[in-house]
Order: C-alpha cells, then sequence, then structure tokens
C-alpha cells in the first residue's frame, strides 16, 4: 500500500511576476557592488535552483559575469520540519581563496544550513562571503543568522514552488505556494 502525497500547494502566496520583477531588482543592486570584480556565487541544492538560473541570467542582462558553483546540503528530508542540523553532502569545487562569494539559496528558515555553510567556506579564506535568499522566515530562526540580500519576507507556513519542494514535488510551480492539505493513504 502506497502512501499517497499528504500536502497539496494552496494558495499563492508570491505569483511569478513578482518573483521575476524582485529578481531583476536583485540582479541590480549585486551588479551595482560587484561590478568589475571576480564574483563566485555558490548555490545550495537543490532548492535553489530555480531561483539562481533566473538570477544569473538577470545579472548577464545587467553586464555582471560570474562563475557558479554548488552545494549540496541535507537537513530537511521530506519533512515539514527541520532536522535543526545541516550536513554538507557534496562540496564545491571552484577555489575561493581570495575572491568575491555569494551564496544563494532558497529560504532562510531556522538559519541551521547557512550558518553551516557560511563556516565552512570561511576555512578557505574569501574576500567576503555574502548570502542571499529569496525567501526569509524570521518566525523560525533558532541562530542569530541574517541574509545580505532577501527577495521576500514569508510567514511560518511551508511553502512549495519556485524550486522549493515538499517531498520532492511542487518545484515546477512557477509561483510560491503555501503548503496545504491533509493526508491520505490508499
Ligand atoms: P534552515 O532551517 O537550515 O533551512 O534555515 C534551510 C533549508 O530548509 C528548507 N526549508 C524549506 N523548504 N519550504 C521548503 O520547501 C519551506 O517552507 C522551507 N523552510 C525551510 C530549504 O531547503 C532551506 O534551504
Amino acid at each position: 500500500m502506497k502512501t499517497q502525497q499528504s500536502f497539496m500547494p494552496g494558495k499563492v502566496l508570491i505569483d511569478k511576476n513578482t518573483i521575476s520583477r524582485r529578481v531583476d531588482e536583485i540582479a541590480q543592486e549585486i551588479a551595482n557592488e560587484y561590478k568589475g570584480q571576480d564574483l563566485v556565487m555558490l548555490a545550495l541544492l537543490r532548492g535553489s535552483f530555480v531561483f539562481l538560473a533566473d538570477l544569473i541570467r538577470s545579472l548577464f542582462e545587467h553586464s555582471m559575469p560570474l562563475t557558479v558553483d554548488f552545494i549540496s546540503v541535507s537537513s530537511y528530508g521530506d519533512s515539514v520540519v527541520s532536522s535543526g542540523s545541516a550536513v554538507i553532502e557534496h562540496s564545491h569545487k571552484l577555489k575561493l581563496k581570495g575572491r568575491q562569494v555569494i551564496i544563494v539559496d532558497d529560504i532562510l528558515d531556522t538559519g541551521t544550513t547557512l550558518a553551516a555553510v557560511k563556516e565552512h567556506l570561511l576555512k578557505e579564506e574569501p574576500a567576503c562571503i555574502k548570502t542571499c535568499v529569496l525567501l526569509d522566515k524570521p518566525a523560525r530562526r533558532n541562530l542569530p543568522v541574517t541574509a545580505d540580500i532577501i527577495g521576500f519576507t514569508v510567514e511560518n507556513v511551508f511553502v512549495v514552488g519556485y524550486g522549493l519542494d515538499y517531498d520532492d514535488d511542487y518545484r515546477y510551480l512557477p509561483h510560491i505556494a503555501e503548503l496545504d492539505g491533509t493526508k491520505s493513504n490508499d
């Protein structure tokens, strides 16, 4: 007997046009600050991949070249409750020493993931590390972590879409929706 998807996307919290406008503003902000510098964007897999893809193409429109690498961090599994620990499963390949680094993530929630990744990267002595998150959920923070660039602040609800998943589903939604619904089995 297979357990069916427990929850479904509900109310749209941020529609695709609003996301697109904000991504463009963020790209402008980054281009203004980093123009002419050697910028590395380190994206946290897997939730940030859609945000990253739109952001780097918008940065190109703002004449901001950069390099991209990825870090795979596991923290949530298939649950909507944070495990409270972040494990770096695969690290980046690029050398970071002396370079400008922006960590890109989908959502800053308890702060565990960004704190762990930042600590991990600081060992390589980059010139500067900043953090850029599409979403900030400050209500659940349990570490004193803030992001330098924030797309939107969300309430204390589990959200899906635009790269964010529940149980590996809904990453394909072009908007951010609240997760809604009840558990069912067949
Ligand atoms: P922490 O708690 O370490 O969490 O700041 C960061 C990671 O947890 C995942 N996360 C979510 N994923 N909807 C999701 O799809 C959410 O509402 C949510 N809150 C946290 C996400 O992978 C993020 O990088």
